[in-house]
């Protein structure tokens, strides 16, 4: 049986979903979900990018049994520094990358294709000089020229790479088509049988699985993919897709992979809570209703015998009903044992004090469910890492009068109050925000790019979970917030969201 290699790149190509800014905790505990997950490389992030990824690449690489991988340009600086990022790593990759296409070269790079191929040279030789794995991409290779292709995949093996990576950048490829690439490579590069050949779609007309599987049945080894799919633009191939593909075809065509596939609804959420982007209902594998039958007809074929409709069976992808529900008289323990099923180790992260939070809306509400305590978690997390918490908040709101808001926050030891009018009780509350937080973020504007509110669960008693979009500059960040009362739950979304502009501008010494 064939085995293909699932190199996860939620950390990396993930991270880039407009709105995505994943700080090093969390980066270590998807990659400790991954692993669970069975992928066999874990690309961590770009380090010569930011002090972040750096940090990320080198925690993940000091306890990773996996293949720990991270992103570098064709070049002797951004190589060197991911080889310091990697140095802890038991088993280090380098990639190094190079855009391939007359019009990345030209437009974007400024360079020649021979300078291209020098620049590939010596990055590729010096990341093998460091005694790592070393992975070639053709950055845009679907809209490069094929013989140069040739010409460059070729000096990437002889330097050293021994994975080279094809990608479809900007989601361009048909299936047909890629498959005949990979064939063509495979038989006109020198050394073609000594490497492991990988493929990395993006999704940009919605054939990013289509075209990862068409290249494996063309002879790929490798696939590169996100968990839900996430990834810059329309996004990356979904793992969980292509995994049960090959789980449920691969047979077939002798094909097998790592993936333990019952992971994969935990593996989906965990993303998701941390990420804050849910999948699309409709989605494949993960999405709410992927195993959801509506209609009379279906129902009664299920109930007659399930295969009548469904292809897989839930259970296979993790997707077990939860009996238990929490609520106000479970313990410590307990709180404990089912965030630990929903992927949350509370001890290893430090997160004992969500009990109490959970405590709070326990009193609230009769019963939780898994959602709940999985939005308690993650808003919780969310919470630990900014600079400003909610102290405390007045609104003055009604039909005839302005709203208005007065806002505390605190941040470590200090406090700050500002009040603010509005156009409506959530407007002024986000307006004594922007207040507060404007030294903090070099005085730029704030836009407002979306707001929303749906309950986690049904009921009256419902968790209120709101999620805003904020932009300042080019840069775009997502918040969330949950709560009982759902003024309290939009402040919260606002604030996290702002508290992730403050540590950008941080990071970057003043305006991101
Ligand atoms: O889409 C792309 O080409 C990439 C490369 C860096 C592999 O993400
Ligand atoms: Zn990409």
């Amino acid at each position: 049986m064939r085995k293909i290699s699932f190199f996860d790149t939620t950390l990396r190509d993930g991270e880039q979903t407009p709105g995505v800014h994943l700080s090093v905790e969390r980066k270590v505990d998807i990659a400790r979900r991954l692993e669970k997950l069975g992928v066999d490389v874990i690309e961590t992030g770009f380090p010569a990018s930011s002090k972040s990824d750096f940090e990320a690449t080198a925690r993940i690489a000091g306890e990773s049994g996996a293949v720990v991988c991270a992103l570098a340009r064709a070049n002797d600086s951004d190589v060197k520094i991911a080889a310091d990022a990697l140095s802890g790593a038991k088993k280090p990759r380098i990639h190094v990358f190079i855009a391939t296409s007359d019009i990345h070269l030209e437009k974007k790079l400024g360079i020649t294709r021979e300078e291209a191929i020098g620049a590939v040279k010596s990055s590729v030789s010096l990341a093998a000089s460091f005694g790592a794995e070393v992975q070639f991409s053709a950055e845009d290779a679907t809209r490069s020229d094929r013989e140069f292709l040739v010409k460059i995949f070729t000096e990437a093996i002889r330097a050293g790479a021994s994975v080279v990576n094809v990608p479809d950048t900007v989601g361009y490829a048909v299936p047909e088509e890629f498959a005949a690439l990979i064939t063509y490579l495979k038989e006109n590069v020198p050394g073609a049988d000594s490497v492991r050949w990988s493929v990395h779609c993006h999704d940009d007309l919605g054939l990013a699985v289509a075209n990862s599987v068409a290249a494996v049945y063309a002879g790929a080894d490798q696939v590169e993919c996100t968990v839900n799919g996430i990834g810059e633009r329309a996004g990356n191939a979904a793992l969980e897709e292509i995994a049960m593909i090959l789980t449920m075809r691969g047979k077939e065509a002798d094909i097998g992979h790592g993936i333990v596939t019952r992971e994969i609804t935990s593996a989906s959420r965990f993303v998701a809570d941390v990420t804050g982007i849910r999948p699309a209902p409709n989605k494949a594998v993960v999405g709410v209703n992927a195993f959801n039958h509506a209609s009379g007809i279906h129902q009664h074929g299920i109930i007659n015998d399930r295969h009548t409709y469904e292809i897989m069976d839930p259970r296979d992808v993790g997707l077990d009903e939860s009996t238990i529900t929490l609520g106000k008289l479970s313990g410590r323990h307990a709180f404990a044992e089912r965030a630990k099923a929903l992927g949350y180790d509370l001890a290893k992260n430090g997160i004992n004090a969500a009990f109490s939070r959970f405590k709070e809306i326990a009193e609230k509400k009769d019963a939780l469910t898994d959602e709940d305590v999985r939005a308690i978690i993650s808003e919780y997390l969310d919470g630990l890492e900014g600079k400003f918490r909610i102290s405390s908040f007045q609104i003055q709101s009604g039909n005839k009068i302005k709203s208005m808001a007065l806002i505390t926050l605190s941040a470590g030891d200090e406090e700050y109050t500002e009040a603010a009018p509005g156009d409506g009780p959530v407007d002024a509350s986000f307006n004594a925000v922007n207040k507060i937080a404007a030294p903090f973020i070099g005085g730029g504007d704030v836009d407002l790019l979306s707001y929303g509110i749906t309950a986690v669960t049904e009921g009256a008693d419902a968790l209120g979970e709101a999620k805003v979009r904020i932009r300042s500059g080019e840069a775009v960040f997502t918040g969330r917030g949950v709560s009982t009362d759902i003024i309290k739950a939009s402040i919260k979304a606002y604030l996290n969201a702002m508290n992730k502009l403050i540590a950008a501008a941080e990071e970057k010494g003043g305006n991101p």
